[in-house]
């Protein structure tokens, strides 16, 4: 995989026309992308990521109209939570149009669609002229990626590019958010707040719960996760000698998590060798919810790999 620098987008678009996915920064993460209606793109993607190919992708787009090219009987809440939070890092699921392959949707009938709050991204998506579907743009099972080199390390033997935009702002996934049910859910937390959410559509918001594993086929899988063993706990105890350890929280003589810096944390205790991480993690706020939510995937809680 070769880097690009940002006024070289025009040959990332010339790999898109090839049916080649490419990588690109995103305020939350970096995405590898193909067109939403390529089924050799998406193909690929799935094949470069090791990806299972019941777990579906996010589309993004550049501007309201094209959510409709790729969502029908949007609900007039999207709409508002759109002219809200767009361009921003919140993925709503609404119904599929037609036109949007299963390989795209995991064979299901629904689409989660965003609108990325990065120009790379947007102008990407601009002078393609199609939306991209793109998931993080990592290896299957590995940490996403905050930063050009991460997509380089994962994807090195790919002839495909990464459009290098620098760190990540916000560094933690999008706030997924399903609309096709009786009442909106939030499938996976992220930057945006189910508190946000609410205020906006005027009632109070579910978040995970049973739904979560239906209706969100990536919530099913062991992510994020590092070589290294993962144990999340509320209180440092006895540890092992030599674990790498993180907190949530800022404590002396640990590494603290923020957004920006959890999957830089864990790509780094690979790094150095380290068989342990042991994370401390809070409960109480939504930022320790996201962490969490990452963390005991990585740590492969539910026992599904
Ligand atoms: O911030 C982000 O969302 C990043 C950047 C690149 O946009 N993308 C990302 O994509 O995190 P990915 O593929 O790593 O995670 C997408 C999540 C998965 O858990 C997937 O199962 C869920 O969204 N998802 C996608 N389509 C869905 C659908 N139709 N119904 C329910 N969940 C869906
Ligand atoms: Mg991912």
């Amino acid at each position: 995989m070769k880097r690009l620098l940002p006024f070289e987008i025009d040959q990332a678009v010339s790999f898109l026309k090839k049916s080649i996915p490419v990588a690109f920064p995103t305020e939350t993460v970096y995405g590898l992308g193909a067109s939403v209606f390529d089924p050799a793109g998406i193909e690929a993607i799935f094949r470069m990521k090791g990806r299972p190919s019941d777990n579906p992708l996010i589309c993004h787009i550049d501007a309201l109209d094209g959510l409709f090219l790729i969502a029908k009987d949007v609900p007039k809440i999207a709409l508002d939570l759109a002219a809200h939070f767009w361009p921003g890092p919140l993925t709503l699921v609404l119904k599929k149009q037609e036109s949007v392959p299963y390989c795209v949707t995991g064979g299901l009938e629904t689409v989660a669609a965003r609108m990325p709050k990065h120009p790379i991204a947007l102008e990407l998506i601009a002078r393609f002229g199609k939306p991209l579907a793109a998931p993080s743009a990592n290896l299957s099972g590995k940490p996403s990626s905050s930063t050009a080199d991460h997509v380089l390390m994962d994807f090195a033997a790919e002839e495909s590019v990464v459009i290098d935009g620098g760190r990540t702002e916000i560094g933690l996934e999008s706030t997924v958010l399903l609309l096709t049910e009786e009442k909106p859910q939030i499938l996976r937390p992220g930057s945006v707040t189910a508190e946000q959410i609410s205020e906006i559509i005027g009632y109070s918001v579910g978040v995970g719960g049973e739904m979560e594993k239906k209706a969100s086929p990536g919530a099913r899988y062991r992510h994020y996760a590092p070589k290294a063993r993962l144990r999340v706990v509320r209180e440092f105890g006895e540890m092992e000698e030599g674990a790498f350890l993180m907190s949530t929280e800022e404590r002396e003589g640990y590494n603290s998590v923020s957004a920006a810096n959890l999957y830089a944390l864990l790509r780094q205790a690979d790094d150095e060798n380290c068989d342990e991480i042991v994370v401390v993690c809070g409960e109480n706020s939504w930022k320790d919810l996201a962490f969490r939510d990452r963390l005991l995937r990585a740590s492969n809680h539910n026992g599904q790999v």
